[in-house]
This record gives structure tokens, C-alpha cells and sequence, in this order.
């Protein structure tokens, strides 16, 4: 397998692990809509699997590879030249690792800090309902962050593939109602867990003395969490500075591309034609936002195809894939080097995501326009 497809493989497969902990974890909480006793007794279940050796170290592998890959691909960008909803993924996925943080070691470190504190769903919402609200807001904020991110990434994924059309009716009711059941458990288990705190002395107590000696721990987990965020910011900055660097180099050299219809796209050197068109508002399909999978970008290279980028190995499948003709291109993979190059729009620009499951529906590129008007 080459590179780029094993870096966008890899990204999705380490999305989907951390998904299906998520989902675990949004489905033992949606059980708070029963009962704290029914949260409990499916943890083991749920959850169980994620906290054994083997799945723990699936968990934190993903996390880490997907976070990697995440700074990875904003810093491997050369324009900001995004559609609205991969402004809102990246975003959204960007915001995760500073929000999760404290969360996470909480959860975790709970337990070392004072033996009889077990981290479970009680105490967490204990936690989070009585002795810190702030924490309980955070936490909602999170899971609305992390699902819209990781729904969007499952959904333009699933979109493209032929599948789609039977599975669509049962994965988009289930990517709506997880998150929002999860809240209402989150919600119900926490008025449940605030009138236990009322009523039971003794489970306050001991959970008044477990977060006493929590807080003496504090300021040790806060200097931690503080130098997680430092490496973490300074990865965020350094890749922003890749991205900027890059995008003053290229600036440099003007280019200009010329299109079907007529219409040209001035830009700078190293941008892909797909890019071009975006910057230059010209109509132009891109139904999985540049990431080489469905195909709808592709143009016929009527001149200059000695200026464009060489094929790279996920360009080269999405083509065979979609039977592409000689002398066709990716725009959303195709950089522009140098001056002269002149190209067609081969789909309409409201090709939608059945131009990428069934391609053999949309126009063929064998009956390349004569450089005819575009759509
Ligand atoms: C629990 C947290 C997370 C979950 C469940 C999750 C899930 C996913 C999924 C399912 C995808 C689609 C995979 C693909 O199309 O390649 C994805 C893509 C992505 N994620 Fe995450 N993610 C999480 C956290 C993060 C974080 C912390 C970052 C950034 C540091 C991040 C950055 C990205 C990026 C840049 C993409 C790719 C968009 C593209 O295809 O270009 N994600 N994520
Ligand atoms: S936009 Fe999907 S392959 Fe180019």
C-alpha cells in the first residue's frame, strides 16, 4: 500500500476505534435513563473491554495516531480553501484534546489518588452535579463536540460507497439519537445521583472524604494537565506554521489555469485545481471535500498536463474506480506547477454523492466536451 493511502486509512480506522469507544461510552450513559444501578451493571460490559490490557492499548494507540494524523493533514494543507463542513470537522476535532483532558484524568487518576474511590458512574456524577458544575457543562459540551466531529467523519465516508443507500435509514436515525439520549441520561442519572447525596449521609460522606483527598492531589494534576496542553499547543503551532510557511513560499509564483466555459482561476503556485476554482468562486463538484474519494472533481486536461503534480496512488485508484479516461485528472489532487494549464469540468457542479456510488450513472469521460460550456 503507498503512503498517502496508508495515512488516510489509517486515519480512519484509528476515527472509528475511538467512535466505538465513544459509542460505548454515550450507550452506558444513555442506561441512566433507566437507572444508576443499570449504568452500573453494563459497565463491565460497555466499558470493560476498553479498560482490559489489549483494548486499552487499542484505545490509546488510535487516540494517539488520530491525533497525529489530525495535525498531520492541517499541516500538510496549502490553502484554507475548506467547504463549511470541514471548517466544523477540523474544528471540532482540534478542540477535542484540550476539552477531553481533564476528563480523562480525572477518571483515571482518581483511583490511584485514593484506593476507596472507584471511579464509577455515581461518583463521576457526583462529581459533576454537586461539587463542580462547571465540569458537568464541559462534559456536555464535549460529547455534542466530539460526536458532531466523529459523525461527520463516519458520514462522508459511508456516503460514498454503494452500501449506502440500504444502511442510510437505520445510521443517520442512530448518529442523531445517541448524543441526545446520552444527554438525557446525563441529565436523569444526575437528579438521581443528587437525591441519593440528599437522602444517604453516609455516601456523602465517603464521597466528601474521597474528593478531600482528591483536591490535596490538585495542584499536582493541574501542573500535569498543563504540560499535556503546552505539548499540545506547541504541536498545534508548529504545524499552523508548516501550513503558513508553505502558503508565503507559493504565493511567489503567480499562476493562472484556464476552464471550460471560457472562465479562468488566478491563484499561486502549488494550489490544486480544485482549490483555484474554490478560491475563485468557479462551480465545481467536490463531494468528499478534497479527499481524493469520490471522484465528482475530475477534469480533462486539455493543456499543460507537463505543469500539473504527478499521479499520486489515491488519485490513481479513485480513477480506475471510476473508469476515468485518458488524459483525466483529480482537480482536488492535481497541484498546479507552472503556467498554461487549460481543463474541463467533467460532472456538474451539483453532482451529489450518487456521482461517487454509481459512476456509471454520471456523464462518462469518454465523451469529453469540446471545450463546450460549462453546466
Ligand atoms: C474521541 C475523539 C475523536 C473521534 C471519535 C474521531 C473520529 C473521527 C472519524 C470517524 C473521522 C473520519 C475519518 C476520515 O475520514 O479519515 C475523523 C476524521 C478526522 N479527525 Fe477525528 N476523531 C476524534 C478526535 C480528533 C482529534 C482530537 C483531532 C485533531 C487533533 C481529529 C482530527 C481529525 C481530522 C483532521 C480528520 C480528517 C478529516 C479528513 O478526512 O481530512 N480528530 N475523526
Ligand atoms: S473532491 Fe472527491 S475526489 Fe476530489
Amino acid at each position: 500500500m503507498h503512503a498517502g493511502t496508508m495515512v488516510r486509512n489509517l486515519r480512519l480506522a484509528s476515527g472509528l476505534v475511538l467512535m466505538a469507544f465513544v459509542t460505548c461510552h454515550l450507550a452506558n450513559i444513555i442506561l441512566g435513563i433507566h437507572s444508576l444501578a443499570a449504568m452500573e451493571s453494563w459497565r463491565p460490559r460497555l466499558m470493560g473491554p476498553w479498560t482490559s490490557g489489549l483494548g486499552e492499548w487499542l484505545l490509546l494507540g488510535a487516540a494517539a495516531v488520530h491525533v497525529a494524523l489530525g495535525l498531520y493533514a492541517l499541516a500538510a494543507r496549502r490553502s484554507l480553501a475548506m467547504s463549511p463542513t470541514d471548517v466544523v470537522q477540523l474544528v471540532l476535532g482540534l478542540l477535542t484534546p484540550p476539552l477531553l483532558l481533564s476528563h480523562v484524568v480525572a477518571t483515571y487518576t482518581a483511583g490511584e489518588v485514593s484506593p476507596e474511590f472507584t471511579s464509577t458512574y455515581g461518583m463521576m456524577l457526583a462529581i459533576y452535579w454537586s461539587f463542580s458544575p462547571g465540569y458537568a457543562f464541559q462534559q456536555l459540551l464535549l460529547v455534542v463536540i466530539v460526536w458532531v466531529h466523529a459523525a461527520l467523519g463516519l458520514y462522508s465516508w459511508l456516503v460514498l460507497k454503494p452500501v449506502w443507500r440500504r444502511i442510510s435509514g437505520f445510521v443517520l436515525p442512530v448518529l442523531f439519537a445517541i448524543p441526545i439520549l446520552a444527554l438525557v441520561g446525563f441529565a436523569e442519572s444526575g437528579k438521581e445521583v443528587l437525591e441519593k447525596l440528599a437522602t444517604d449521609p453516609s455516601w456523602k460522606a465517603l464521597l466528601t472524604d474521597n474528593i478531600g483527598r482528591i483536591v490535596t492531589f490538585t495542584s499536582q494534576l493541574e501542573v500535569f494537565q498543563a504540560r499535556v496542553l503546552l505539548v499540545y499547543g506547541a504541536l498545534l503551532l508548529a504545524a499552523i506554521g508548516v501550513l503558513a510557511a508553505r502558503m508565503l513560499r507559493d504565493r511567489m509564483t503567480p499562476v493562472t489555469i484556464a476552464y471550460d466555459g471560457g472562465l479562468a482561476a488566478p491563484g499561486r503556485r502549488g494550489l490544486s485545481i480544485l482549490e483555484l476554482s474554490l478560491q475563485n468562486d468557479i462551480p465545481h463538484a467536490h463531494v468528499c471535500s478534497a479527499r481524493g474519494r469520490c471522484g465528482t472533481c475530475r477534469v480533462h486536461v486539455d493543456a499543460g498536463a507537463q505543469s500539473l503534480s504527478p499521479l499520486n496512488d489515491i488519485e490513481r485508484d479513485t480513477l480506475a474506480r471510476v473508469h476515468a479516461g485518458e488524459g483525466v485528472r483529480l482537480a482536488c489532487q492535481a497541484r498546479v506547477l507552472a503556467q498554461g494549464v487549460a481543463v474541463t469540468r467533467l460532472l456538474p457542479p451539483f453532482a451529489d454523492a450518487s456521482a461517487a456510488r454509481v459512476p456509471q450513472e454520471w456523464l462518462a469521460d469518454a465523451a469529453v466536451p469540446d471545450r463546450e460550456p460549462a453546466p
